[in-house]
């Protein structure tokens, strides 16, 4: 089957996957850097922003939405799965955390009070992006794993296979992750 005489669900699953890649690579960009490395450091973060911004968060939203518009249609319903809840509550989550790490770094973090109350926030911007990129692996598996599409339309293979390769991808990126850049809990 053509991408194109796809039906409109089938966008989901592809924009949505995608689109994790494309969180997971804003993220992998910018976690071992450190402010010694200057330019380096200042295109990192300026990719993990733009990527943010012009894509990630247009493309989750709209991978969303197909499945709101749909689930909207007569014979249906929101909310029929943990999948459909968690990936809600996700992308609600994601729009948060783009909004309060914008407004840690632009205006020299006026709108939080000033540049050093906007540093101070990084930390937490850490941590909850660590969450919510987590949640987001959580809620694709729970697409393949969950779902009555998902449970129905993929064999075995398929279905270990996401169960073996998403916690993976979440390990490799967890432990590459900075400790003490988090906050002290
Ligand atoms: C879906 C949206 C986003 C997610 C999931 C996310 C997630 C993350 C994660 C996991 C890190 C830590 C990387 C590391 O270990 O160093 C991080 C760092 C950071 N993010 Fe985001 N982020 C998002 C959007 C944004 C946006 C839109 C901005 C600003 C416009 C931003 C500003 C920052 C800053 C300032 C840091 C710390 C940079 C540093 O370590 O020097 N983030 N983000």
């Amino acid at each position: 089957m053509s991408i194109t005489s796809l039906p409109l669900f089938g966008y989901h699953p592809l924009i949505q996957s995608f689109t994790i890649l494309l969180l997971l690579q804003a993220i992998v960009v910018l976690q071992r850097t450190t402010p010694q490395q200057g330019e380096r450091k200042k295109q990192a973060f300026s990719a993990h922003q733009w990527l943010n911004l012009l894509l990630v968060l247009p493309l989750f939203t709209a991978g969303a939405s197909i499945m709101w518009y749909l689930h909207d249609q007569p014979g249906s319903g929101h909310f029929l799965s943990y999948h459909g809840i968690l990936g809600t509550f996700v992308v609600v989550a994601a729009w948060i955390q783009a909004a309060l790490g914008a407004a840690s770094v632009w205006w020299k973090g006026k709108l939080v009070g000033g540049e050093a109350k906007g540093k101070a926030l990084w930390k937490w911007h850490r941590l909850s992006g660590y969450v919510v990129v987590s949640l987001f692996l959580i809620t694709a598996a729970l697409g393949v794993l969950e779902t009555t599409w998902g449970w129905g339309k993929s064999g075995v293979l398929q279905k270990t296979g996401v169960a073996v390769a998403l916690p993976l991808v979440g390990f490799a990126l967890l432990i590459r992750v900075q400790r003490s850049k988090l906050p002290k809990l």
